[in-house]
């Protein structure tokens, strides 16, 4: 007798699709990013490269897509904690624009796939210019890998679903102890502060596992497909959060095919307002955080146009949920390391509203894994 025995079905591990299963696999993809990195008793952040801490003035972070948005929450942390002047470019912009690069740069180059050819052309321009190169990478051995100074994997593991999720997550691990370890390097942090962001960031694999608990999943599939016929989705955040609303408009348009955009909630009464009507739902980061009595104010200016919201609220804030059509709860987070939790929720809209309107979730149409042509 023959046995049924489905390799594809096995490899997702009893999920229905690569995406899915990774999405799933974000807290142990995680502790693998951080693990011996953070020392709990000392506040070290242990990243084994070679680079010294003191040798540059100023950081360039180069990705596309996804891995743009984690060099956009980089910059952040980055500007923060370590107070050094950071910018962020969309790798095939760089490649053009004859950036200014010195011997006082630092590249920082994001890639899950180490392959992406516009990533790794922007890296060796940053390269011609003078300046050392350290990647923040997933695959073993890629192309990038053979050409930086310094390589910090993230370790999430084979990514196969077209749409990145845990190699997200990671990348933003992955920048938050480059923060910390530039902070503790440069003094910019009092050690209170430190030792409390490094607690911070290692809780985030149980974080990310609370994320994923069985009745908020439910209830983000019960919305994503309560909203999974509109035209249009539009996503809002502010602060470190400002690219999770991006990255959470890059998903849903990636693998739904509704056009989403994001944005700096800020930035709506300068144009993007005039959108807003009853059949628009505006999904808005607005957990705890410093920023979230304006964002707040944000949300009722969308609210007073009729807009539909979404709102991704921390647990037990039930005061702003009266400001909702929607209440997505996410566990509680320190602000810095909130983006790893926030997007789980953004990830998992995507996906069930893709699921629901019968698409291909692991290969969207006209999109590559890995980009390797300009
Ligand atoms: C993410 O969901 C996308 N598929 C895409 O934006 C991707 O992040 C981008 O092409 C960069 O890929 P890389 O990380 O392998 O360089």
């Amino acid at each position: 007798e023959q046995i049924d025995w489905d390799a594809e079905a096995a490899e997702k591990g009893g999920y229905d699709t690569y995406m899915l299963k990774e999405i799933y696999e974000q807290p142990v993809a995680l502790t693998n990013t951080l693990i011996g990195r953070l020392h709990d008793e000392t506040g070290e952040v242990n990243l084994d490269i070679d680079l010294d801490p003191s040798s540059f003035k100023r950081i360039s972070i180069i990705a596309c897509g996804t891995a743009y948005y984690a060099g956009l929450v980089g910059e952040y942390l980055i500007e923060q904690l370590a107070r050094i002047p950071v910018e962020v470019d969309v790798a095939s912009e760089y490649r053009y624009r004859d950036p200014l690069v010195s011997k006082d740069t630092l590249a920082i180059v994001i890639s899950q796939s180490g392959e992406t050819i516009d990533t790794l052309e922007a890296l060796r321009e940053a390269k011609r210019g003078g300046a050392r190169t350290l990647g923040i990478i997933n695959a073993k051995g890629s192309s990038m890998t053979r050409e930086l100074d310094d390589t910090l994997y993230i370790h999430a593991g084979p990514e196969i679903g077209v749409a990145s999720t845990k190699a997200y997550t990671s990348m933003v691990g992955a920048m938050l102890m480059l923060a910390l370890w530039l902070a503790r390097a440069r003094g910019t942090l009092t050690q209170e502060a430190g030792k409390e962001l490094l607690h911070a960031a290692r809780a985030l694999p149980r974080l990310v596992e609370e994320a994923l608990e069985p009745a908020r999943v439910e209830r983000i599939k019960a919305v994503a497909e309560k909203y999974a016929h509109s035209r249009d989705y539009l996503f809002l955040g502010r602060g470190v959060n400002a690219p999770t609303a991006l990255e959470g408009a890059l998903k849903l348009k990636e693998i739904s095919y509704i056009h989403a955009e994001g944005y700096a909630a800020g930035e709506m009464k300068h144009g993007p307002i005039a959108l807003i009507d009853a059949a628009l739902p505006v999904v808005v980061v607005a957990t705890e955080s410093r920023l979230l009595e304006k964002t707040i104010s944000n949300v009722q200016e969308v609210r007073a146009r009729g807009g539909q919201v979404i709102l991704l609220l921390s647990d037990g804030d039930t005061e702003n949920a009266q400001h909702a059509d929607e209440v997505l709860y996410v566990p509680r987070s320190h602000e810095m390391v909130s983006p790893v939790v926030n997007v789980v929720a953004l990830q998992l809209l995507s996906y069930f509203t893709a699921a629901h309107l019968g698409r291909d979730v692991d290969k969207p149409r006209n999109l590559a894994k890995s980009v390797t042509v300009e």
